[in-house]
C-alpha cells in the first residue's frame, strides 16, 4: 500500500490533471483535498481533452473510487453539470464511485456575488480571481458561518442556517458591495433541487478513507492550484484562499500525515502565471508570446491567456521544501523544442545582493532582477519518445539540471498533452517514494 500526494509547484496549471489520470491506474482512489471549481485540470485519452474543476481526475478509468474531500469547497450546480458532462460522454458517475464529504463546505451564489463586487471595487488593484466564489466560501467557513453538504441534505437545518446568514450578506452586498442581493425563497429551491441529486453521493469520506488504507489499497491525492497560491506559503495576497501545500492533504480529506508515502510535484517545464500578482522570470518579449502559443496557455476554467516565463529553480526549490517533494514530474517539455537557447533562474539579484530564497515581502520581490543560467535548447520533436535516454542531448541536460537545482529526483517527463506521452522513470506506486 502506498498513497501518493501531488501538488503543483509554481502558480498552477502544471499539468496535475494529466499526471494524477496516469497515475490513477495504479491506485484504487483518488481524492481531491482543498481548492474548488478555480481549479480546471485537463486530462486527454485517446486525443479528446476533458477538463474537470471539482470532479478529481482519476474518473476517466473504470472501477476507481473518486472523493471530494472536506477541504474543498464544493459549487453544487457545477458539480451537477459536471456529472452529466461526464455522462454524456459515455462515462459512468454515480455513487459507486463518486463520493462528497458531508463535511465539504457549500459554494453559495451571494459568494460568488462578494467575489466579483470585491473585484470591480479594486478596479486595477483586483486579485484576478476566477470568480468562482472560493475566498468568500472560505472565509465564511473560517468563521463559523458556512454551510455545509450536511446541512443540504437536511432541509430544515439548511433553511435555518439560511435564513440566520442571509440578511446580512444582503446588507454587505447592497450597501457596500453595491450590488445585486439574494433572494431566500429561490436559493432554497435551487439548492434543495441540488440536494436530491447529490444526496446519494454524500458520505463519510474520512471513514471510507481510513477503511481503504486499511485494505492496502493505493491512494492518491490530487492537489489544486500550486504552492505559490497557497494562503500561507504563495505570495500573498495575490494567492487562493487555501493551503494548497501537500500538508494539507491531511486535513482536507481527514488521514493522519502518517498515512502519505510520497509527494510527487508537478513543474511546468518553463512558468506560468493566471491572474495578477509577481513573476519573477515572466517574458514580456517574443519568446514569451511564442511559449504561450505553442504551449496553448489559456486557462482551462476562465479561458483567460496565461503569462508566461523561464522556469525559476528557486520557486521550485521553496516547493521542494514545502511540500517535502520526494519526487518531480516535469511537463510541457515538448514546448520548448525549437528554442535555440533556454534559461533557468537560479537566485535574484536585489540591490547589492544575490538571493537564493523566494522573499516573502512583496515590495522586496518586486525590485528582483532574475540570475539566468544559459542552457542550449534542442530542435527535434519529441512528444513520440518514450525513454529518457532517447530525449536528444540538451533536453536531457536541461531536466538533468532542474532536477539538481531542485535537489529532488526526476520521475516523471511529460512530452504532451496525452495520456500516453509521458516516460516514467519511476512510477511512485511500484515503489514509493
Ligand atoms: P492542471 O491545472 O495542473 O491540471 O493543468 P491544466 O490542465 O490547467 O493545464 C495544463 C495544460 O497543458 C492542459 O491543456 C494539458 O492538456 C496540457 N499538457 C499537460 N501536459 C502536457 C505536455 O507534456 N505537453 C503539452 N504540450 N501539453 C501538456
Ligand atoms: P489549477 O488547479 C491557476 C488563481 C486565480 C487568481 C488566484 C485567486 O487548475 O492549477 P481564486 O478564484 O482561487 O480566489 O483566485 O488564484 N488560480 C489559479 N491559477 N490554476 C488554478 O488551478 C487556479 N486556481 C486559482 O487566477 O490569480
Ligand atoms: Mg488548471
Amino acid at each position: 500500500m502506498s498513497n501518493i500526494v501531488v501538488i503543483g509547484t509554481q502558480w498552477g496549471d502544471e499539468g496535475k490533471g494529466k499526471v494524477v489520470d496516469v497515475l490513477a491506474e495504479k491506485a484504487r482512489m483518488v481524492v481531491r483535498f482543498q481548492g474548488g471549481n478555480n481549479a480546471g485540470h485537463t486530462m486527454v485519452v485517446d486525443g479528446e481533452p476533458f477538463i474537470s474543476h471539482l470532479i478529481p481526475s482519476g474518473i476517466l478509468h473504470p472501477n476507481k473510487v473518486c472523493l471530494i474531500g472536506n477541504g474543498v469547497v464544493v459549487d453544487p450546480g457545477v458539480l451537477i453539470e459536471e456529472i452529466q458532462h461526464l455522462q454524456n460522454r459515455g462515462i459512468s458517475v454515480g455513487p459507486d464511485n463518486l463520493l462528497i464529504s458531508e463535511n465539504a463546505h457549500l459554494i453559495m451564489p451571494y459568494h460568488k456575488l462578494v467575489d466579483h463586487g470585491r473585484e470591480r471595487l479594486k478596479g486595477n488593484k483586483k486579485l484576478g480571481t476566477t470568480g468562482r466564489g472560493i475566498g468568500p466560501c472560505y472565509e465564511d467557513k473560517v468563521s463559523r458561518r458556512g454551510l455545509r453538504f450536511c446541512d443540504l441534505i437536511d432541509p430544515e437545518v439548511f433553511e435555518e442556517k439560511l435564513s440566520l446568514i442571509l440578511p446580512e450578506k444582503n446588507f454587505y452586498l447592497r450597501e457596500f458591495l453595491k450590488s445585486e442581493t439574494v433572494d431566500q425563497e429561490l436559493i432554497l429551491k435551487e439548492y434543495l433541487a441540488y440536494a436530491e441529486i447529490l444526496r446519494p453521493h454524500v458520505a463519510n469520506v474520512s471513514l471510507v478513507l481510513s477503511q481503504a488504507v486499511k485494505a492496502g489499497d493505493h491512494i492518491l491525492f490530487e492537489g489544486a492550484q500550486g504552492l505559490h497560491l497557497d494562503i500561507d506559503h504563495g505570495t500573498y495576497p495575490f494567492v487562493t484562499s487555501s493551503n494548497t501545500a501537500a500538508g494539507n492533504a491531511c486535513c482536507g480529506a481527514g488521514i493522519g500525515p502518517t498515512q502519505i508515502h510520497g509527494v510527487i510535484g508537478m513543474v511546468k517545464a518553463y512558468t506560468t502565471r493566471v491572474g495578477s500578482g509577481p513573476f519573477p522570470t515572466e517574458l514580456h518579449d517574443e519568446i514569451g508570446d511564442l511559449i504561450q502559443e505553442k504551449g496553448a496557455e489559456f486557462g482551462a476554467t476562465t479561458g483567460r491567456r496565461r503569462r508566461c516565463g523561464w522556469l525559476d529553480a528557486v520557486v521550485v526549490r521553496k516547493s521542494a521544501r514545502i511540500n517535502g517533494l520526494a519526487g518531480l514530474a516535469i511537463t510541457k517539455l515538448d514546448v520548448l523544442s525549437g528554442l535555440k537557447t533556454l534559461k533557468i533562474c537560479t537566485g535574484y539579484r536585489y540591490k547589492q545582493d544575490r538571493l537564493l530564497e523566494f522573499p516573502t515581502a512583496l515590495k522586496v520581490l518586486e525590485k528582483c532582477e532574475p540570475i539566468y543560467e544559459e542552457l542550449p535548447g534542442w530542435f527535434d520533436d519529441i512528444t513520440a519518445i518514450q525513454d529518457v535516454d532517447d530525449l536528444p542531448e540538451n533536453a536531457k541536460a536541461y531536466v538533468r539540471r532542474v532536477e539538481q537545482l531542485v535537489e529532488t529526483p526526476l520521475q516523471m517527463i511529460s512530452v504532451g498533452p496525452g495520456r500516453k506521452q509521458i516516460i516514467v522513470l519511476q512510477n511512485p506506486f511500484d515503489r514509493p517514494c
